[in-house]
């Protein structure tokens, strides 16, 4: 007979938060209305590709609106779950150029949300896994409807992040700073269940993930330093596989489950933007946060994810994430291959925010 505990989503949260005998109920709150955005998101994302085949009777959908492009329904769902629930005081999404101050005619609260609503989603269309990336702040600003200092800061400060990956089954991980721990949906009873508490990053790592399509730009060090995961540089230790999906979200949660490094480095194709495509705000936070907290580690090439101080929304950040020596193995070959680079990129990285 199985003999372990079924945990809801809902009841760890607030298990986790009684450790804080001053919490208010707001976060346990916030981070429910997440896991619930998920829920109606999950749904869609499974009916995707019906929407062709149904086409008129699908136009409308029972939230009484016309069917969006899923990113943005997914953008739209997590922001009106969110804007009126007092708890938070300013939102900032991928999908949008500025931040959204929580609406006038609602109460605020001393969170802040951040979030990718749909990751990876140039693959909806071939079925492929996608996610959502979330990150919560607290307020520093002392301004009712939070400004971007609010948004603007660095990973270390972190209330809570998490993702929710839309794969083979959904599932909601996240961490509020005391260990990573996943959550199934039952989509028999809509509920997301504990079935992967403290998730810790194997040390034996198996994987490497990078879009080797684009080794024709990147630095030498990042050549040298994927040459040596896969075995074929003369210091290499490992042999590593490579898997690479092309959503983060995926390629993240199975290096995390399974060991191993995410790849998406500063790369040389326009000198002037030495800083690769990830985004700092929507994606590196939140994976940063979640991989540290599972022992693992995040660079940009030249130091901590968590220690950037954001200069701007939408800023771009290269992003080696995983099995902690394995990063810092990137961290030692760009250091004594990159000189040219690593000059480029910490000028970006150093720039401060005009007015904050
Ligand atoms: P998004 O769909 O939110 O724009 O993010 C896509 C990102 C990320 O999920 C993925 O890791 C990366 O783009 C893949 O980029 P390449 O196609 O350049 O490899
Ligand atoms: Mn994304
Ligand atoms: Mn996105």
């Amino acid at each position: 007979m199985v003999t372990s505990k079924i945990v809801t989503i809902e009841r760890h949260i607030l298990e986790q938060q009684q450790q804080f005998p001053h919490a208010s109920g707001a976060f346990t709150g916030l981070m429910y209305d997440i896991a619930l955005a998920a829920k109606i998101i999950s749904q869609e994302v499974n009916r995707a590709g019906l929407e062709d085949i149904l086409g008129e009777t699908n136009e409308h959908n029972i939230y009484g609106e016309r069917q969006q492009k899923l990113d943005l329904f997914a953008d739209d769902i997590i922001f009106r779950i969110n804007d009126h629930t007092g708890r938070l005081c300013v939102i900032a999404s991928e999908e949008n150029d500025d931040i959204v101050p929580i609406p006038d005619q609602f109460p605020t609260g001393n969170y802040v949300l951040l979030y990718d609503p749909l990751d990876g989603s140039s693959n909806i269309d071939v079925n492929v896994s996608i996610g959502t990336i979330f990150a919560v702040h607290r307020r520093i600003s002392g301004q009712d409807r939070g400004t971007l200092k609010d948004v603007l800061q660095p990973a270390s400060q972190l209330a809570a992040a998490g993702y929710v990956i839309y794969g083979s089954s959904t599932m909601m991980v996240y961490s509020t700073g005391q260990g990573v721990h996943g959550f199934t949906l039952d989509p028999r009873v809509g509920e997301f269940l504990l079935s992967h508490p403290n998730i810790r990053i194997p040390d034996k790592p198996m994987y490497y993930s990078a879009n080797q399509g684009y080794e024709k730009y990147w630095t030498e060090g990042i050549k040298q330093y994927v040459a040596w995961l896969q075995g074929i540089h003369k210091d290499s230790i490992y042999s590593l596989s490579n898997r690479y999906i092309g959503s983060l979200v995926a390629d993240f949660h199975r290096n995390l489950l399974r060991g191993g490094v995410f790849i998406y480095p500063g790369d040389l194709r326009e000198p002037d933007k030495p800083y690769g495509k990830m985004r700092l705000m929507f994606e590196a936070q939140a994976m940063a946060f979640l991989v540290e907290q599972a022992g693992g580690y995040a660079s940009d090439g030249v130091g901590s994810i968590l220690s950037i101080q954001p200069h701007d929304l939408h800023q771009r950040v290269p992003l080696i994430i995983g099995s902690r020596d394995l990063v810092q193995k990137a961290e030692y070959f760009i250091r004594q291959t990159d000189a040219e680079w690593i000059e480029a990129y910490t000028a970006y990285r150093e720039r401060r925010p005009a007015d904050l």
